[in-house]
């Protein structure tokens, strides 16, 4: 099962959730994990859970959008083994849900950026290493969002769209230079990112986040003569 020993994973937002599990996931794999979020205690929470199960976790206390402290983030994981193997983009969050005609244009500005931000900024900051080792695999974690439309989700979903076409325009750039460029659009996934508001889908019919991390975990463990580019997955009832 050990297929990524060896190599070092960052994952943002790596906290709880999704990049939680997809941690745990490539920990189990053999990779030597980095996990960056703001909640130190979840960090060290999810880092004590992969030590405590026999994989290598480090943590760093950063916010994506935050250039300086993410480069600090990045450096300190680059010193691990000298390099970065896999990044998962999958730091993100819904600000609130509402329409256009009502939305708050600072509330609505800061989630399209907050959310486009960070996974710009981590890229640009690892990508270097991964371009002077000649590989690497970078996957973006997006959204259903960002290729359908849903009512009330404008500022969020323009985010996971733009950040669709980016991975698009970065696989072009790079990928000829030994490097895998990709995106996972989940439908509703059962975290805290949907908070406790009655008006949320049925938790009990959303994907749950370790089904994601295995299928992320699949597209970083794939043969080295394929890419599975983008890959949408849905509740299996549809778009609840
Ligand atoms: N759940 C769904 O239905 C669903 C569906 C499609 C796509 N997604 C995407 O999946 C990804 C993970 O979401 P999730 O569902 O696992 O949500 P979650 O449980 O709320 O986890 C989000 C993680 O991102 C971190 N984060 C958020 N903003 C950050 C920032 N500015 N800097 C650093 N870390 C930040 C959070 O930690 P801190 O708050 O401590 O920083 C947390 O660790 C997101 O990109 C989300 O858009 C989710």
């Amino acid at each position: 099962m050990e297929t990524l020993t060896g190599q070092v994973a960052l994952i943002t937002g790596g906290g709880r959730g999704i990049g939680a599990e997809t941690a745990k996931q490539l920990a189990q794999h053999g990779a030597t994990v980095v996990l960056v979020a703001r909640t130190q205690a979840q960090l060290e929470a999810t880092a004590a859970q992969i030590r405590d199960a026999g994989g290598a976790a480090y943590w760093f206390a950063a916010d994506v959008s935050d250039e300086g402290a993410l480069r600090e983030a990045v450096q300190s994981a680059l010193s691990i083994r000298g390099g970065i193997d896999i990044l998962v983009n999958n730091a993100g969050f819904i600000q609130s849900f509402g329409a256009i005609a009502s939305s708050d244009p600072a509330d609505w500005w800061r989630t399209l950026e907050g959310n486009l931000k960070g996974l710009y900024l981590t890229t640009r900051l690892v990508l270097p290493s991964m371009l002077e080792q000649g590989r690497g695999q970078i996957l973006n974690v997006l959204s259903v969002a960002g290729a359908r439309a849903f009512a009330g989700l404008s500022a969020y979903s323009c985010a996971k769209a733009a950040g669709l076409m980016f991975t698009r325009v970065l696989a072009k750039e790079v990928r000829k230079q030994g490097i895998r460029v990709m995106a996972i659009l989940p439908g509703a996934v059962d975290t805290a990112i949907w908070g406790d508001g009655e008006a949320i889908p049925d938790r009990e019919k959303m994907i749950r986040p370790e089904t994601v991390a295995r299928l992320i975990v699949q597209m970083l463990t794939t043969p080295a003569d394929a890419t599975v580019d983008e890959l949408l997955v849905l509740p299996q009832e549809g778009i609840l």
